[in-house]
């Protein structure tokens, strides 16, 4: 073949190619042409190969013109898929959408008051250095009881009725239950680690429980517990004044009383005075209702019974454990005067937050 037919087929290579891009509709067919003559084994490419057979002189002028080629193809489809691209855009903004609309609202979701609260409370106690564990809601009866130091038919379980589980263990001897309390995590914690131990456990507990405005039959608490040598009812107290500080702030007052609970020795709970009558005691005090005094958890020090459970000696380890529902210290935190508001699901409600 001579150089000029070499050329002269370049040519109408280039002016077909070029037809068939100014045709192409979109930007997949583009792409067809683009491997159909800039790939692998493209025309173009083909013949730039091609070229190798030539004599040297011919090759300078064919190979010249082919680049020459080559670039304008490149061009042109460069052109062309920015013409698809703004047609595209062109089209939305004409025909589609209307894109000076303004758009929908979408309707923001927001932290329960729960959340809000057992946040605050947990960030108290791991800057405390205490850690944070969950554990099973329904538990089998022992660790809910028995390791608790309430047996069988001890009194204290009248307390804490519940719905059982109609579930037993291989042996058939250890029903199952909805945890009344976050407590059962103290003795599954120890059966498994060793002293030091600083947690707290938040988790959901339930109780055969007659509703009303400070009494749910689901509900959250959120369980400490603190197990080393030489630890004393002294650091249970500032560990517990430390907390009504930061969460209630610096001017309310604690109050320890004795209480009792099977699993722990002396047994107190904690009150701070009512932020709403700052602790007057208003007779039409819509908090306290004229106690003074706001109950926020019960506390003590781990029974030796229950340590010696989990196999530590309590010669050796003491410790401190206590438990707070968490609708309680929201109620007092925010002035809520029903429990049952928190799980109602009213939007009026739960949007103040
Ligand atoms: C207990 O559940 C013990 N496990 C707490 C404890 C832990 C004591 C470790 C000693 C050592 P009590 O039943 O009092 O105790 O419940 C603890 C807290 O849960 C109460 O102070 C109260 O804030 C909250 N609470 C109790 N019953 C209800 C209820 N029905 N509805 C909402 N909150 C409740």
């Amino acid at each position: 073949m001579t150089t000029e037919s070499r050329l002269q087929e370049l040519e109408s290579l280039r002016a077909a190619a070029l037809a068939e891009l100014d045709a192409a509709p979109d930007a997949d067919v583009v792409e067809a042409w683009r491997v159909a003559y800039l790939g692998r084994s493209g025309k173009l490419t083909q013949a730039l190969r091609s070229l190798s057979d030539m004599p040297i002189d011919d090759r300078k002028a064919v190979g010249a013109a082919a680049n020459r080629i080559k670039q304008a193809l490149e061009e042109g489809m460069e052109a062309r898929r920015s013409a698809l691209q703004s047609a595209v855009v062109g089209g939305l903004a004409a025909d589609q959408i209307d894109i000076t609309l303004p758009g929908r609202p979408v309707d923001l979701g927001r932290y329960h008051p729960n959340t809000i609260i057992l946040r605050k409370i947990l960030d108290i106690f791991v800057s405390m250095g205490f850690q944070v564990v969950e554990g099973p809601e329904v538990e089998w009866d022992r660790y809910n009881f028995n390791m608790l130091n309430i047996p069988q038919d001890h009194p204290a379980r009248d307390m804490f009725d519940t719905f059982w589980v109609d579930w037993r263990d291989d042996k058939g001897d250890m029903p199952m239950l909805m945890r009344t309390h976050t407590s059962p995590m103290q003795a599954r914690i120890m059966e498994q680690t060793e002293p030091p131990i600083r947690v707290v456990v938040p988790g959901k507990v339930f109780r055969y429980e007659a509703t009303d405005a400070t009494h749910e039959s689901q509900f959250f608490q959120i369980e400490g517990l603190a197990v080393d040598k030489n630890v004393t009812f002294a650091n249970l107290k500032h560990t517990l004044y430390e907390f009504a500080r930061r969460m209630f702030g610096d001017t309310r007052k604690v109050r320890f009383r004795c209480d009792y609970f099977p699993f722990v020795e002396p047994g107190v709970d904690m009150s701070i005075d009512c932020f709403a009558c700052d602790g007057r005691g208003d007779d039409d005090c819509r908090i306290c209702r004229g106690a003074a005094w706001i109950e926020i958890l019960g506390a003590g020090m781990v029974h030796p019974n229950v340590l010696r459970g989990v196999g530590y000696d309590p010669d050796v380890y003491t410790g401190f454990a206590f438990g707070m529902g968490l609708e309680r210290i929201a109620m007092l935190k925010y002035g809520i005067d029903d429990i049952r508001l928190f799980y109602g699901n009213d939007l009026r409600f739960l949007k103040q937050f």
